[in-house]
């Protein structure tokens, strides 16, 4: 099947490019458009070509599986040369999304047209790399500097609207997206040569302050070269002349594809797309998500609710008591508002959302819901009755999910009529914000309550990543071994502002130590009280966090906790160093000071070991997933790619 095909429309012609999934511009693609452009130079009676694509979407950019293999002809930015010096003008008919190579292709064509939904963006920095066919010289031709560097450098479409405004297209299609590409391309014809892109005069960039510009995203940049390399472009296109701006956009183009950085942001983009796969299984078809029941309506249950609701599903959200339900709803409804004050969910979506929401006291009402979610306190007897409710009301065919964080789920399902019917879904908070979704897979979990899990996670847009039953699934079980090995290297010498700093500077959103004042001390010594009983007398043990607890440093909501908060910032404590060093001296230990290498190279050995015994165990099936949760949910550096992948390709430590 020939993936791009020529059909003649009387003096217009149509190039259509097939090839799915997503019209990447595969090796086979290129070719074909060349072709196309010759086939068509030959056809006198061709007054103006429409280039569109068939299936879901316009092209989503080059092929990705190609990068990092020896490149192989005709190039991208040859055809695009081909295109754009057409003697007749070519119009791009965009629907669904034109990323990256695709929108340089749309952006070597005359003109550009797209339909409603359309988006379009530059998101080659999320794959360590810079548009490498035209995308920094073209762009700031047909939008204003400012826009341009928006949309290079952050990575993120813009829809058609936007794009209709700033210039990136000529035409927004009402209905007919064809067709009203096609009287562009006639406009087009009909006023002489078609004008390339590349000849036409940069949009001014003055009052660009490149330096400042170059100082946030340096910062917002966490250590990722491929922004600032962006950034670089564009200024150098700003003043060159268009043919040197290519070939010196290429060039870095080449190098960035074969870096560290583009290695690893290639391993997070398929490690996301294979996480999840498994839970589905040919013929079965998971539960309706129209309607969903959810128990508990606290920070998670409120934050789960939001994210349902706002993906279309009416919920039911089950209380204690109709006054706890009140305030249940109120959780909702605030967390609906400040997602549109953020921009994240428009004001008519957010009310007709609320208005989705139901709330009750009593579980037998969920009967409807063909899934329920239990957000209840992390207490097993509570979990338990709440199972064992469950287990009489519902219907046979309902799924039931957990989403606590550390308790046997095996043990829950082990107590209900058909445990096949029952999943963990542990959820991260902000729920309605967080990407990562450990589906838990309980010993008798079957395979449509697996599948209603990846369904799950489709519909709310979140990566789903398999983990089987054990203390704190994937993510936790890391992040408490990496909490005891930072405590450790408190004991031995390290303040907790250094660790953090190490950790910032390798590119971590925030310090380990900052994450727990944030999210409560308390909820890491109720798990190692729970493990205390397991715990042999000659394993090492610090004390600080339980001796911080001790004496009410529950973190933030208390006002202090490893760091203190009465400037409302976080203030490195002298109690807290004494504190430390007092258990250094009762551990024995002489205090020695750790460089940040050092800090960071512990803290990769020990994810990765404990990464190692998890896949050992099964309980995470492959490599990709452990740094998928690392990236997704704990904010590990995506551009160094997760501590598997960093092991992988031999590095264990790097800070630059
Ligand atoms: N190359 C190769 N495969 C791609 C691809 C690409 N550019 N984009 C998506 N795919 C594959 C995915 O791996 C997945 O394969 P699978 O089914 O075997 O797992 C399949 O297409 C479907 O992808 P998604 O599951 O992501 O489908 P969605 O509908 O959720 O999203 C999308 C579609 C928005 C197009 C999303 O896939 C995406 O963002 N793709 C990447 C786009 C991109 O980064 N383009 C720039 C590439 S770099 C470039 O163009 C360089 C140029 O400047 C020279
Ligand atoms: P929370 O204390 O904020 O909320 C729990 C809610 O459950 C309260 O509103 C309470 O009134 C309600 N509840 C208790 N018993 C109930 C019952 N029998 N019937 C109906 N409602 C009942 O707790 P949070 O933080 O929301 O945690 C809930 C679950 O989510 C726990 O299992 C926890 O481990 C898990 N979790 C928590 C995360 C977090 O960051 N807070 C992250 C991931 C999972």
């Amino acid at each position: 099947m020939e993936c791009v095909t020529t059909e003649i429309h009387g003096d217009l012609a149509r190039v259509i490019i097939d090839n799915p999934p997503v019209n990447a511009l595969g090796q086979a693609v290129r070719a074909g458009l060349l072709n196309a452009q010759k086939q068509i130079s030959h056809r006198p009676e061709v007054k103006a070509v429409v280039l569109c694509c068939a299936g879901r979407s316009f092209v989503a950019g080059a092929d990705i599986r190609e990068f990092g293999k020896p490149p192989m002809a005709p190039f991208l930015p040859d055809v695009l040369a081909a295109l754009e010096s057409s003697p007749v003008p070519w119009v791009a008919a965009i629907h669904g999304t034109a990323l990256g190579g695709g929108l340089e292709l749309a952006m070597a064509c005359h003109g550009r047209v797209a339909s409603g939904s359309a988006r379009m963006g530059l998101p080659e920095v999320n794959l360590g790399i810079i548009p490498g066919s035209g995308g920094t010289v073209r762009l700031p031709r047909l939008v204003p500097m400012a826009d341009a560097i928006a949309l290079v450098t952050g990575g993120k479409p813009v829809g058609a609207e936007q794009a209709l405004a700033s210039g990136l297209i000529d035409r927004l299609a009402e209905d007919d997206l064809i067709a009203t590409a096609e009287a562009l391309a006639r406009e087009l014809a009909a006023q002489g040569a078609p004008r390339p892109t590349l000849s036409r005069a940069l949009i001014s960039g003055a009052g660009i302050d490149w330096e400042s510009e170059e100082a946030a995203l340096r910062k917002r940049s966490r250590g990722a070269a491929a922004p600032l390399e962006a950034l670089a472009a564009l200024r150098f296109a700003a003043t060159a002349a268009a043919n040197d701006a290519l070939a010196a956009e290429r060039g870095r183009f080449l190098r960035l594809s074969a870096s560290p950085e583009a290695a690893a942001l290639r391993h997070i983009f398929f490690a996301e797309r294979a996480a999840g796969k498994s839970l589905k299984s040919q013929g079965v078809v998971p539960a309706d998500l129209s309607r969903v029941g959810v128990i508990g309506g606290g920070t998670m249950g409120a934050g789960i609710a939001t994210a349902l609701l706002v993906s279309g599903s009416e919920v039911h959200l089950i209380e204690r008591d109709t006054s706890a339900a009140a305030d249940a709803q109120g959780r909702v409804a605030e967390t609906l508002a400040a997602s549109v004050k953020r921009g994240a969910v428009a004001p008519d979506k957010a009310d007709a959302a609320l208005a989705r929401l139901t709330t009750g006291d009593d579980c037998a009402t969920l009967a409807g819901c063909p899934l329920v979610i239990e957000a209840v306190f992390e207490d097993m007897a509570v979990k338990q009755q709440v199972f064992a409710r469950l287990d009489t009301v519902m219907p046979d065919d309902a799924v039931l999910a957990s989403n606590t964080s550390y308790l046997d789920l095996n043990t829950l399902a082990g107590l209900t009529r058909d445990p096949s019917r029952i999943l963990g879904l542990h959820f991260f908070a902000p729920a309605h914000v967080m990407k990562l979704l450990e589906v838990v897979r309980g010993d008798q979990t079957g395979a449509r309550a697996l599948a209603t899990g990846a369904a799950l996670a489709r519909r709310l847009g979140k990566v789903a990543v398999v983990a089987g039953v054990c203390d704190g699934f994937i993510g936790n079980r890391i992040m408490s071994a990496c909490r005891r090995e930072c405590e450790f290297m408190l004991e031995e010498g390290a303040l907790p502002q250094q660790i953090d700093a190490a950790m910032e500077g390798f590119g971590f959103a925030m310090g380990i130590f900052a994450v727990q004042d944030m999210s409560g001390l308390d909820i890491a010594r109720a798990q190692r009280k729970a493990q205390a009983a397991n715990r042999l007398s000659r394993e090492r043990y610090a004390h600080i966090a339980d001796r911080l607890c001790e004496t009410g440093r529950l973190g933030r909501k208390t006002g202090k906790g490893w760091y203190e908060y009465s400037t409302g910032r976080a203030t490195p404590d002298p109690e807290v160093e004494r504190i430390i060093t007092e258990e250094s001296v009762r551990a024995g230990l002489t205090r020695r000071a750790f460089a940040s290498d050092e800090i960071m190279a512990r803290i990769l050995r020990i994810m990765q070991a404990e990464g190692q015994a998890l896949l050992k165990e099964g309980i995470a099936e492959s490599a990709g997933d452990i740094d998928v949760v690392m990236v997704t949910g704990f904010g590990f550096p995506r551009h160094k790619g997760g501590p598997m992948h960093m092991a992988a390709t031999g590095v264990i430590s790097s800070t630059d």
